[in-house]
């Protein structure tokens, strides 16, 4: 078969141990042909692409971004752009094309797959919120870049007696600021799923100084909200732009949060955002693995012929998916997740709360 593929949205450590594992399984066992498209749906508008040989692919593994560049293109945006795809699908011969990435890049293989186009998805994201799959490869990697900046965070911290609030990613689902703020040993986990109050947050970390603690560490998701003034329930916007999938550009919370728990607490703080840094770089062990085990599970499903069907991993085995039922909702951070981790402060700063 010649089979293409392309990685869309925000780019991911492992994405290339996918790429690699796809090729070399496709041509050992089944001697198909690659070709790479590039820049994500952009290149398939406009047809550019590469050939993924076993040496295109030679190296790859433990490299952080993806040999094939990847951006937030929406076809639908674009004029005639799913016609662009499916005609460029064709002109190139494509019996099959594998798209690795995200609600938005699978939103589009889905329209896609509508048209006739023969699609596999393979779920891609560090937040790890992409419906229908246990865990999206890149969080792992994620989750030890902001657990190593915790620890170093820590001894700032504890040297200045001074409240350290840390900015994650999570736009809409606070699975790295719940996992790396257990790993990390937070002291207050701020998360998209429940609204936080300001002043409940205060009182807590000044709690745990009166019980003699003289410094203490906030993480909170980019995506997480006030539940009432400053923030008025909305996340913190660094602009008004928008991307092609209409997504906010979020950024700025841990800065408004450190001034106002100075301000209640008399607390010395500092707002660190830690930004792009958790998507760079080589991807964990873990990760290069989930990654490798679902390149392997595409392959097998496009020779299956599970078309507009996404690899996903259930219970530790990579089972196939309607890509519907992946792009359909979000896989936020549940109650019952909430409340265990809960149990591990002396007083939640946001105990009452409900989950959103
Ligand atoms: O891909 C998800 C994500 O990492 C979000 O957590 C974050 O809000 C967004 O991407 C940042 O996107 P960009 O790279 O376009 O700034």
């Amino acid at each position: 078969m010649k089979i293409g593929m392309l990685t869309g949205g925000g780019d991911c450590p492992g994405l290339n141990a996918v790429i690699r594992a796809v090729v070399r399984k496709g041509i050992f066992t089944y001697e198909d042909e690659f070709v790479g498209f590039m820049e994500g749906w952009r290149g398939v508008i406009e047809d550019r692409s590469m050939p993924l040989t076993l040496d295109a692919v030679g190296g790859i593994l433990p490299r952080g971004g993806t040999i094939l560049r990847t951006s937030r293109t929406n076809p639908s945006k674009r004029h005639d752009g799913i016609d662009r795809c499916m005609v460029s699908l064709e002109k190139n011969h494509m019996d099959a094309l594998i798209a690795i990435g995200g609600d938005d890049t699978l939103s589009v293989a889905q329209k896609l797959h509508e048209r006739g186009a023969k699609v596999v998805g393979v779920p891609k994201t560090i937040d790890n919120d992409l419906g229908g799959t246990d865990y999206t490869f890149g969080f792992d990697t994620a989750c030890n870049i902001v657990c190593e900046a915790l620890d170093r965070v820590h001894t700032t911290a504890e040297a200045h007696n001074r409240v350290m609030v840390v900015e994650v990613m999570g736009r809409d689902a606070g699975w790295i600021a719940l996992y790396s703020g257990i790993a990390g040993g937070a002291d207050v986990i701020l998360i998209p799923e429940r609204p936080f109050d300001i002043d409940k947050v205060a009182d807590s970390i000044h709690q745990r100084h009166e019980r003699g603690r003289y410094f203490s560490i906030v993480v909170v998701a980019e995506g997480a909200k006030f539940s009432s003034e400053p923030g008025q329930g909305s996340p913190v916007l660094q602009d008004m732009g928008k991307d092609e999938f209409g997504h906010v550009k979020l950024g700025g919370i841990a800065n408004i949060l450190a001034r106002e728990i100075e301000k209640r607490t008399g607390f010395e703080t500092r707002a660190v955002v830690l930004g792009h840094i958790q998507r760079g770089g080589s991807p964990s062990a873990f990760d290069r693995v989930l990654a490798t085990r679902y390149g392997l599970g595409a392959i097998d499903m496009v020779h299956r012929g599970e078309f507009g069907c996404m690899a996903a991993l259930r219970s530790n085995k990579i089972v196939s998916i309607p890509l519907l039922e992946a792009i359909s909702r979000n896989r936020t951070v549940d109650n019952e997740m909430i409340q265990i981790v809960d149990g591990l402060f002396e007083k939640s700063a946001e105990k009452e709360e409900e989950p959103a």
